[in-house]
């Protein structure tokens, strides 16, 4: 028997045994990752390591699934170090591997503040720009968050064109038509929810309320506006066809 001191405890070891595994068998938590009971260790993600303080008394972080016990080994699980090495280890594997649940759950468990997942946006600034510039509904806008700028939406704005999502280059924001509702959203968050309308020609729901009547008083002053109708691009172009070909039938 070999004794050592875990986070101030005394513990009795069996040589050959490391810290990781007298750890677990005394159910000491050592956060871990490629440790597998059944494999030689490889030390690969680093996410267990423990301070000891080696021969020349300088205190060092050791990979505590690589680390044989010895008499009078003193490890501590917690120290301030110990802490820094794991937030490191951690954030590289979730560079490395962003969705992974399990890496999250575990650094959770660890209380490790971790960088959050990539929402996909590049911060270009189209989809803000446009809405801004073009629609003139000002529906979204970046915001300083601890994570960095965030678009994020100005509640009550968004008309439901669609037309953020036709220019983000990395197609991070949904349209989805569903039960004559429009909504739009990104993975941090919904956009915009409105009704939909039906097209009079075809009866499809095509556009929602809120941007015929944006289209409605945009265009209302133009000089070229007759009339506003409600109809889908599909019908539109059909009508405009059929008016083309009746104009030929006439000039001829
Ligand atoms: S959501 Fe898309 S368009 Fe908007 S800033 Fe991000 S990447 Fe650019
Ligand atoms: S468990 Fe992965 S380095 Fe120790």
């Amino acid at each position: 028997m070999i004794n050592i001191i875990i986070d101030d405890k005394e513990i009795s070891a069996v040589d050959g045994q490391t810290v990781l595994q007298v750890a677990k068998a005394n159910n000491i938590k050592i956060s871990h990752l490629c440790f597998h009971p059944a494999l030689k260790p490889s030390g690969s993600c680093k996410l267990c390591g423990v301070e000891v303080v080696s021969p020349t008394g300088r205190h060092v972080v050791m990979l505590s699934c690589i680390l044989k016990v010895k008499e009078g080994l003193v490890v501590k699980t917690d120290s301030e170090l110990v802490k820094e090495k794991r937030i490191k280890a951690f954030n590289r594997l979730l560079n490395m591997a962003p969705d992974s649940v399990r890496i999250r759950n575990l650094a959770r468990e660890f209380n490790v503040p971790v960088i959050p997942p990539p929402n996909g946006c590049i911060r270009c600034r189209l989809c803000i720009r446009v809405c801004n510039e073009i629609v003139g509904a000002g529906a979204l806008k970046m915001v300083k968050t601890d994570h960095g700028n965030q678009v994020m939406a100005v509640p009550g704005r968004c008309i439901g064109c669609g037309t953020c999502a036709n220019l983000c280059p990395t197609n991070i924001i949904k349209v989805v038509d569903q039960d004559n509702v429009r909504t739009v959203s990104t993975k941090s968050g919904i956009i915009g929810q409105l009704a939909l309308e039906r097209c009079e020609g075809c009866g499809k729901m095509y556009a929602s309320t809120n941007f015929l009547k944006h289209v409605t008083e945009a265009t209302t002053l133009h000089p070229d506006t007759r009339e506003h109708h409600k109809l889908c691009p599909t019908c539109i172009r059909l009508m405009s066809n059929r008016a083309l070909t009746e104009k030929d039938r006439i000039k001829k």
